[in-house]
């Protein structure tokens, strides 16, 4: 008899005025990342802000490239480069926003599969849970407690 493995996902769903001051920090540098990235090709602005342990942060947007696959997203842009920078610093926020160009409204922004595994790399480099904030659809936010809860059954180095 096959046995079942349940998932329990839970993420809130939060207004504006819900989120704590430090989480708004983070959102509203993910804005001004967005405002600068390069994405002459998709016209689609994608934002990431980092909320280190120390209090800083650190941002990065999408990076496209004539050469379609060599672009990179926002959130593996910020991560790469805070990694790079600063090893070892830990992340306690990862925070997401996009928008289309010429366009003020905000959009939903789902982390693709690479980066939601590249944040599960970090967040297992740094054996603490990144929680990670993003705009969701109608103006309103999804908080996941950890990257876990966007990549369930994640490939880490405990697999090799
Ligand atoms: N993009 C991101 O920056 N993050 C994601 O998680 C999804 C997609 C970027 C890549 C590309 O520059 C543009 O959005 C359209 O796919």
């Amino acid at each position: 008899m096959a046995s079942e493995l349940k998932l329990q996902i839970s993420v809130d769903v939060l207004e504006l005025s819900e989120l704590s001051t430090a989480e708004c920090q983070a959102m509203e540098l993910a804005r001004q990342a967005a405002n600068d990235a390069y994405a002459p090709y998709s016209n689609f602005l994608v934002g990431a802000a980092l909320l280190l342990e120390d209090g800083s942060l650190f941002k990065g947007s999408n990076q496209e490239n004539a050469a379609y696959p060599s672009g990179l997203c926002a959130e593996r842009t910020a991560l790469f480069a805070l990694s790079a920078n600063h090893p070892n610093k830990k992340i306690s926020l990862l925070a997401v926003t996009a928008r289309r160009r010429h366009e003020h409204e905000y959009l939903a922004a789902m982390p693709c599969g690479a980066c939601r595994q590249v944040m599960a790399e970090y967040e297992y480099k740094q054996q603490e849970q990144i929680p990670v904030l993003l705009q969701g659809p109608e103006g309103k936010f999804y908080r996941f407690k950890t990257v876990s809860d966007l990549l369930p059954f994640q490939f880490t180095k405990e697999n090799l």
